[in-house]
C-alpha cells in the first residue's frame, strides 16, 4: 500500500505510449525533474478549498478550453480568448446566480488524448492513432506518428509560457471589473448574444460606481481589479506527471505540480489500474469523469480509494453520461453517493457523451443535446436535493464552426467546413459557450 511517485509502474495501464527510445525517454524524465514546478501546493489547497464551497452550492465551477492544447496553435491571442471568454462567462453566471464562480481552465498542459482505437485508418492506410502533441503529432505520416519523449520537454515549456500569460492577465489589470465591456470579443460584440452581454456589462458599470461613490474601488478592494484562473488537464501521460510531482516543504505532503487540478478520463478510471494509483497519493483537488459504464459500488470504491478522508472540494465527479443516457444512469449512482454520505463536487461535462457525424462527415456535438444534458443534470439534482456544482466544457474563445445548433450562431452540418479547427473534438465557439452561461444564469436581463 505505500505510495511514491512512481509506484503507478507497478499497476497494469491503459492509454499510453510505447516508447521505443527508452534512453532517451530517462533522460527527459530526468531533465524535468529537475525543471521549477509550474504551480505552488498553496494554490492547489486555495482551489480545493473553493471546490468545497463549490459543493456546498456556495461557488459554482466553471471548467472549460480545449480538447487538446497544441504546438502549432500557440500564441498569445488564443490564451487571451478564451481568458476573455471565462470572464465573460463568469460575469453571466455571478450574475445570474449570485454565487462567486470558481474558474478552472483545461490549459497550460491539456496535451495528451486518449483515443477510443489504437490504430487510424485512412484510404486502406492504417497507422498508430494521434496521442496528444506532448506524445506524437497529427500529420497522418509514419514518422509523425512515433512518440517522441522529448515532446514532453516542448509542452512543459509552453505550459509555462501558458502559465505566465494568464497569470499577468488575472493579476495585471485585464480582470478589472470596470473594463466587463471590453472583453466582449469583437466577432460576438455585434450579435444579439453580444448585445445582451453589453447590457449585462451597462448594468455592472452602474454597480461599479455606486460601489466607487461609496470607497469602494479596486485601490481599496483588490478583488475589483485582479481574479485567478486555475489550470487543469487530464493526467494521462503519466511519466510526465510523475517528472513534475514535488513534495511540499511546509507540509512534506506530494502535489502534482502540473496544474492545479487533475483528473482522470473515463478511460483509465480502472480500479487497481495506474492512474488510481497515482492519483491517490497526490494532494491536489483531482476530478475523475463518470460515464454510463460506471456501476453504482464500482463509484463507491473509486470515492473511497481516492478520497478516504471524504475530505470536502477534494474529488469533482465529472459527470458525462449523453443527453439520451443521462436520465436513465445518472440518478441512482447520485442517490448512492447522497445516502453514503460521501462528500464530492458534482460538475456536468455535456460534451463526451454528445460526440455524432454530421451530416458533412464532421466529428461534432449538437448545441441543443450540450443544452439537454446540463438542463437534465441540474433537474436530478433538484430532484435529489444535491448540489449541481458545476460545468466542464470544451471551448475556444475564437470564432469557429465545430459544434452545430445555438440561437446565436445556428451552425449547419453544411457550415461545419468553414472554420473547423480543432487538434481533437469539437468545441463550443464563443458566442455558444456564452449562450450557454445565459441559459445556466437564468437571470440576466430581468430589470431590478
Ligand atoms: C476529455 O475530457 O477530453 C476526455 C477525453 O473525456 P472523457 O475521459 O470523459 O472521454
Ligand atoms: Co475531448
Amino acid at each position: 500500500m505505500s505510495w511514491t511517485p512512481g509506484s503507478w509502474r507497478n499497476f497494469p495501464i491503459k492509454q499510453q505510449p510505447t516508447y521505443q527510445d527508452q534512453e532517451l525517454l530517462k533522460k527527459v524524465e530526468a531533465e524535468l525533474s529537475s525543471y521549477p514546478p509550474l504551480i505552488f501546493a498553496g494554490e492547489a489547497r486555495d482551489l480545493k478549498e473553493k471546490l468545497a464551497k463549490a459543493g456546498r452550492g456556495e461557488a459554482f465551477l466553471l471548467q472549460g478550453g480545449d480538447c487538446a492544447e497544441s504546438f502549432s496553435d500557440f500564441n498569445a491571442k488564443n490564451i487571451k480568448n478564451l481568458f476573455r471568454l471565462m470572464l465573460q462567462m463568469n460575469m453571466v453566471l455571478m450574475y445570474g446566480t449570485g454565487k462567486p464562480v470558481v474558474k478552472v481552465g483545461r490549459i497550460a498542459g491539456q496535451f495528451a488524448k486518449p483515443r477510443s482505437s489504437d490504430f487510424e485508418e485512412i484510404d486502406g492506410v492504417k497507422l498508430p492513432s494521434y496521442r496528444g502533441d506532448i506524445i506524437n503529432s497529427i500529420e497522418f505520416t509514419e514518422a509523425a506518428r512515433v512518440p517522441n519523449p522529448k515532446n514532453m520537454l516542448k509542452a512543459y515549456n509552453q505550459s509555462a509560457a501558458t502559465l505566465n500569460l494568464v497569470r499577468a492577465f488575472a493579476r495585471g489589470g485585464l480582470a478589472d471589473l470596470t473594463k466587463v465591456h471590453q472583453w466582449n470579443l469583437e466577432f460576438i460584440r455585434d450579435n444579439p448574444l453580444g448585445k445582451r452581454y453589453d447590457a449585462l456589462s451597462t448594468k455592472i458599470d452602474h454597480a461599479m460606481k455606486f460601489m466607487a461613490a461609496c470607497g469602494l474601488n479596486s485601490d481599496t478592494m483588490p478583488q475589483l481589479h485582479q481574479t485567478t484562473l486555475y489550470t487543469s488537464h487530464e493526467a494521462l501521460l503519466l511519466n510526465y506527471e510523475e517528472a513534475l510531482t514535488r513534495q511540499d516543504s511546509e507540509t512534506g505532503e506530494w502535489y502534482d505540480c502540473s496544474a492545479h487540478m487533475l483528473w482522470i478520463g473515463d478511460r483509465t478510471r480502472d480500479l487497481n489500474e495506474a492512474h488510481i494509483e497515482y492519483f491517490r497519493g497526490i494532494k491536489n483537488p483531482i476530478g475523475c469523469k463518470v460515464g454510463p459504464t460506471m456501476g453504482e459500488d464500482e463509484l463507491i470504491e473509486l470515492i473511497d480509494a481516492l478520497n478516504p478522508d471524504n475530505e470536502e472540494g477534494r474529488l469533482n465527479l465529472i459527470v458525462r453520461m449523453g443527453a439520451s443516457k443521462i436520465r436513465e444512469y445518472f440518478p441512482k449512482l447520485l442517490k448512492r453517493v447522497r445516502d453514503e454520505g460521501k462528500n464530492v463536487v458534482w460538475s456536468c461535462d455535456p460534451m463526451h457523451g454528445n460526440v455524432e457525424k454530421s451530416s458533412t462527415g464532421f466529428k461534432t456535438r449538437d448545441f441543443d443535446n450540450i443544452l439537454s444534458e446540463v438542463e437534465q443534470f441540474v433537474a436530478i439534482h433538484k430532484e435529489m436535493g444535491t448540489v449541481a456544482a458545476g460545468i466542464h466544457l470544451e471551448m475556444t474563445g475564437n470564432d469557429v464552426t465545430e459544434c452545430t445548433g445555438s440561437t446565436s450562431c445556428a451552425i449547419t452540418d453544411e457550415g461545419l467546413a468553414s472554420r473547423y479547427h480543432t487538434q481533437c473534438d469539437p468545441r463550443l465557439n464563443a458566442s455558444q459557450a456564452l449562450e450557454l452561461a445565459f441559459m445556466l444564469s437564468h437571470k440576466d436581463d430581468d430589470s431590478e
